[in-house]
């Protein structure tokens, strides 16, 4: 699995160096987790818009979601918008704080991306799996939030 995550990383830092435009990078990173690592059954980018306290839906892959726009707070995409914080969420049954997307997802981890320490973007990642996610999930999506963060 460590492998995995590093291949896939090395695969995402070329992406990087070829492109420079954020959106596409973002597009194509959503795609290149999806299709990579099988138990991201859903993932996608939330950017803040600071104006109106709410993230925005940006690239994602996987099923559509109705969550397009999230007050800071809300769920727990709004939850690490406000704490700033990696959340891993193992069984979103037993969070209150969920907004739900679909019946399929059963776990999820979402990870900010924070420029200068402020909170600018996240990423989020559904599973279909139950309590897939290991501390080597956290490390590497860390990794690829502290690349991005540059680009913001
Ligand atoms: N489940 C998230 C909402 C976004 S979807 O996962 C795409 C939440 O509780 O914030």
């Amino acid at each position: 699995m460590e492998q995995l995550f590093s291949s896939v990383y090395q695969k995402f830092c070329e992406l990087k160096f070829k492109n420079g435009n954020l959106g596409s990078l973002l597009s194509q990173t959503a795609e290149l987790l999806h299709s990579e690592i099988s138990h991201y059954d859903w993932v996608g980018f939330y950017i803040l818009d600071s104006q109106n306290d709410m993230l925005v839906l940006g690239p994602y892959t996987g099923a559509p979601t109705e969550h397009t726009h999230i007050p800071i707070g809300k769920g727990i995409c709004g939850q690490v918008a406000e704490n700033k914080k990696t959340m891993v969420v193992q069984d979103v049954s037993q969070q209150d704080n969920y907004l739900a997307c679909s019946l399929d997802v059963q776990s999820e981890i979402v990870v900010p991306v924070l420029k200068n320490g402020l909170f600018v973007a996240e990423i989020d990642i559904d599973s279909h799996a139950h309590a897939p996610f290991k501390i080597e999930d956290e490390m590497f999506l860390m990794a690829i939030s502290d690349q991005l963060a540059e680009l913001f």
